[in-house]
């Protein structure tokens, strides 16, 4: 009876084991589970589009292939999260909608606009650097297809950070315009890459639950310091600074200290009052229904063939 299925699921919790789609689950962990993965698969697709928005005004054919592959890899990336969210019950098509109806949300940090190339490498060090953060321990997510898809993903996301850093190091080495080219960009990403960890842990309503089910791993606040830890060193080496004059060292903890981040700009982008937000949802309600003629298409032959 349900006692016992409950029972078996929090033990196979309790051991670190793996939940999959043909096992019991409590509703609320199913629930949850769409609302993170299909928000991560839309985070993914609205991604192509800042970075899109540069493949043809790459400086090099070298450059124009890397940031190709890297925004196909975008789109697989989505795609594998989609068929996570499926084997829960969702519906693709159905998840489209509640994107384009903002009925679901995707990453904050792509509503802010790629105003020179150089945002192109600041995304694949400082977004992709911070994705990784978040995804690694993903990697360990207590149900088996979301853990599955994000080994993939992480392996891919490593290449997308250091042809970033790369990009950039190229630039640091060019001329005094490309050297503040790639500045500027920093001081306009570092911020709200910072915000895409979530919202302090004080305010984050999912956190407790998603940790007590093995969804998320470490706390928002945790993954944030990695990042911060993580970034400060390469923004040395790279030879920018990062646009926060509370940022230091501190020997006691082994940790950076960082400035107050703005959680009013957070929720002016997560209620729609971003840079770009309005424009990434039409671009995305118009991939939809100009190509809604090729779903038709295919499926009317699918039913026919019988596939
Ligand atoms: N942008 C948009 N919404 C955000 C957000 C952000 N940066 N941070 C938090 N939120 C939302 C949450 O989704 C939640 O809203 P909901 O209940 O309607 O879903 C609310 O703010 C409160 O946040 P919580 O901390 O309670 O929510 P979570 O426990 O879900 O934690 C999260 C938020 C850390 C983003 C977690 O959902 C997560 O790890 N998601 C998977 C990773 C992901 O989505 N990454 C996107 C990065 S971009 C990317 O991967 C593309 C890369 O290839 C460049």
């Amino acid at each position: 009876d349900e006692a016992d299925l409950q029972r078996h699921f929090d033990a196979v919790i309790a051991a670190e084991h793996r939940i999959e789609p043909r096992d019991w689950m409590p509703d609320g962990y199913r629930r949850t589970l769409i609302r993170q993965i299909a928000q991560h698969a839309h985070s993914e697709i609205i991604g192509m589009q800042p970075e899109g928005d540069w493949l043809l005004a790459a400086p090099s054919l070298r450059r124009k292939a890397i940031l190709l592959a890297k925004v196909q890899d975008e789109a697989g990336h989505g795609m594998y999260l989609y068929s996570a969210a499926e084997t829960l019950g969702a519906d693709r098509a159905d998840l489209t909608d509640k994107l384009i109806e903002r009925k679901q949300k995707y990453s904050s940090i792509f509503n802010y606009p790629t105003l020179t190339y150089a945002d192109v490498g600041v995304i694949g060090w400082l977004v992709d650097g911070a994705a990784i953060c978040n995804q690694v321990p993903l990697c360990r997510s207590s149900y088996g297809p979301y853990a599955r898809a994000m080994i993939r993903i992480c392996k891919e996301e490593s290449f997308h950070q250091r042809q970033g850093y790369e990009l950039l190091m190229t630039m640091m080495r060019g001329t005094p315009e490309q050297r503040a080219m790639v500045q500027d960009a920093v001081d306009r990403w570092w911020w709200p890459s910072l915000m895409m960890f979530g919202p302090p842990d004080a305010d984050s309503p999912n956190s407790a639950q998603s940790m007590a089910w093995g969804i998320k791993r470490h706390s928002n606040d945790e993954l944030r310091q990695r990042y911060v830890d993580m970034s400060v060193p390469q923004a040395e080496v790279l030879g920018v600074t990062l646009p926060d004059p509370d940022l230091e060292y501190d020997p006691a903890t082994g940790h950076h200290r960082f400035g107050a981040i703005d959680w009013d700009e957070f929720q002016r982008v997560l209620a729609g009052d971003g840079p770009a937000n309005a424009e990434r949802i039409r671009r995305r309600r118009a991939a939809r229904d100009d190509n809604a003629w090729v779903v038709e298409a295919a499926t009317a032959y699918a039913s026919k063939h019988g596939s």
